[in-house]
């Protein structure tokens, strides 16, 4: 087990995934900005038990970008989008945040550039332009079709011809998002260039977006069908009927990761968290053999499970049963891919109950915009949708739901652009009850809770560095476990179920309620025979 003590900031703090299109809109345009960032710095976190108290924000693509997919589509890695401010503007939020403590990581798209970006304009150019081999050129196949048949996670093919020069190029998102050829060298150094152009402007790290895709099959070969794709997909979604075994996750990706951390490691304490998806096996490669990739490859196996107390169980047991000693796990509820988990878990009183468990389980915690005010999925009118995979696949798997504006208070447009601006997205109509302002004065809202369970996990080794175990309970709808550090142990009791019940601790006489997700409840119990109310989550604290 790991000294407590000396755990890195990125090991031991919390992290809140700001979406800035979303979270505040400073220049009455309707569109979140660099300098609504910094302006709501102390509410992230200034010190005090008062503000939400996280460790370090993500930022989402603020680069310059002609926004098919929302910023993921960069034209240039080395700048800031007029609508999002400016370099000088990011250099404040930087020294404004380490001011305050809080560590500032940022997006990288290694994968895909937009097809505005000055290399993807001279690659299309010609054939024998120098840049053509930076991204994924094919010839058609005889009858002119496609190189092969993979599939657009947003719809349709993988793949557009470009007349011009009578190739097909390859693009596994939208068309206007060609992917760089990352087996050609002077791409791998370009790109990790762009890393150290942030690193040495005092970033102290980069989500690094689906870094398992950077390397394909070398002969691209065609996937196979997936046998158990859900029979009512979109007729487009190639995507969602294959198996994906030549498009990611291909073993010589690691080498490259590798030298991406290598970058990292060139710099004081930066750290590389990557957006992988994968079965258990496949996805714990990416910390590498040795550590030496990336320092927290997302944990996305919460978010997709059930809400039951076994499901999350089992994921957690498994991985931590997994887990070489040098990898650090972390946890992640919700990004701006996915519904909200308000919504995805079934309201706030669940939404409560998941906040105590992402923020006592052992490892990092993610943390989503919004989700501490337990807001919900937005309600996006078909002809508002924004998102091209809501465009292309259907308006019900649109991500705009969970982008809506950030709601700071009861004024107009939730406090997030100013009144008679109309926000790029609809603002949620649960916004005059559900803000900021609204519930910083209700002593037992969401955000104080939030807020508490984080002032008190930044105070326990226990929580932010000891050991993990979970304990056999004989209510199935509860999980339940403990965690250790020296003489300091905290239990977790969360109850999945909708009607109360009641458990009894193995091994434990009585203990200390220190946090209920409901607020009211505080004091020592009977360990024997704890009553849990629906949905309730305790953090106990017990001596030995
Ligand atoms: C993953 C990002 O999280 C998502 O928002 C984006 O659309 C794709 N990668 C493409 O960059």
């Amino acid at each position: 087990m790991m000294e407590t003590q000396n755990l890195h900031w990125w090991q031991r703090g919390v992290v809140y995934q700001i979406y800035p299109r979303s979270f505040k809109d400073t220049t009455g345009n309707g569109v979140g900005d660099l300098q609504g960032i910094i302006e709501q710095l102390s509410y992230l976190n200034d010190g005090t038990p008062r503000s939400l108290g996280v460790d370090a924000i993500w930022l989402s693509p603020f680069y310059p970008s002609p926004m098919a997919d929302f910023g993921y589509d960069v034209s240039d890695y080395c700048n800031v989008d007029p609508l999002f401010g400016d370099l000088a503007t990011f250099d404040r939020l930087v020294e404004e945040a380490h001011r305050r403590g809080i560590k500032v990581i940022i997006d990288w798209v290694p994968n895909h550039t937009s097809d505005q970006h000055p290399w993807f304009l001279e690659s299309r150019s010609s054939r024998d332009n120098p840049k053509r081999d930076w991204y994924i050129w094919r010839d058609p196949r005889p009858d002119g079709s496609p190189p092969n048949n993979w599939g657009s996670f947003f719809g349709g093919p993988a793949w557009t011809f470009d007349e011009h020069t009578g190739q097909y190029y390859l693009h596994q998102f939208v068309k206007e998002q060609p992917e760089l050829n990352w087996r050609n060298p002077e791409v791998r150094a370009a790109m990790l260039d762009v890393l150290r152009f942030w690193l040495d402007r005092g970033v102290d790290g980069f989500r690094m977006d689906v870094i398992g895709l950077l390397i394909k099959d070398a002969e691209l070969r065609d996937n196979p069908p997936d046998p158990n794709a859900p029979p009512d997909l979109p007729p487009n979604d190639i995507f969602g009927r294959q198996l994906h075994i030549y498009n990611w996750d291909q073993d010589e990706v690691h080498e490259v990761i590798r030298e991406i951390r290598r970058v990292l490691d060139e710099y004081d304490d930066r750290c590389g968290i990557g957006e992988v998806w994968g079965e258990l096996p496949r996805w714990i490669k990416y910390y590498g053999e040795n550590g030496d990739e990336l320092h927290l490859p997302f944990n996305f196996r919460l978010l997709w499970l059930p809400w039951q107390a076994r499901a999350m169980r089992r994921s957690v047991d498994e991985l931590e049963a997994a887990l070489p000693g040098f990898a650090w796990p972390n946890y992640v509820l919700g990004n701006h891919d996915q519904p909200r988990l308000a919504s995805r878990f079934g309201g706030e009183a669940q939404a409560r109950a998941a906040a105590l468990m992402l923020l006592t389980l052992r490892g990092t915690p993610t943390l989503y915009y919004g989700d501490e005010l337990g807001m919900e999925n937005g309600v996006i009118p078909p002809e508002k949708v924004q998102d091209p995979q809501g465009i292309n696949l259907g308006v019900e798997r649109t991500r705009d739901v969970a982008r809506t504006p950030m709601q700071w208070n009861a004024g107009p447009n939730a406090g997030f652009c100013p009144a008679g601006v109309e926000p790029w997205l609809p603002v949620s109509a649960d916004y005059a009850t559900r803000n900021v302002a609204v519930q910083s004065e209700q002593p037992r809202s969401i955000l104080n809770l939030y807020r508490k369970l984080l002032w008190y996990r930044r105070h326990s080794p226990a929580l932010y560095g000891g050991s993990y175990r979970s304990l056999d309970v004989e209510h199935e709808d509860c999980f339940v476990y403990l965690r250790e550090a020296g003489d300091e142990r905290r239990l977790i009791a969360l109850h999945f179920g909708s009607t109360p019940c009641h458990i009894s601790i193995p091994g434990e006489q009585s203990g200390m309620v220190a946090i209920s997700t409901y607020l009211d409840r505080e004091g020592r119990e009977d360990l024997s025979r704890l009553e849990l109310r629906p949905y309730e989550g305790l953090l106990i604290e017990v001596t030995k």
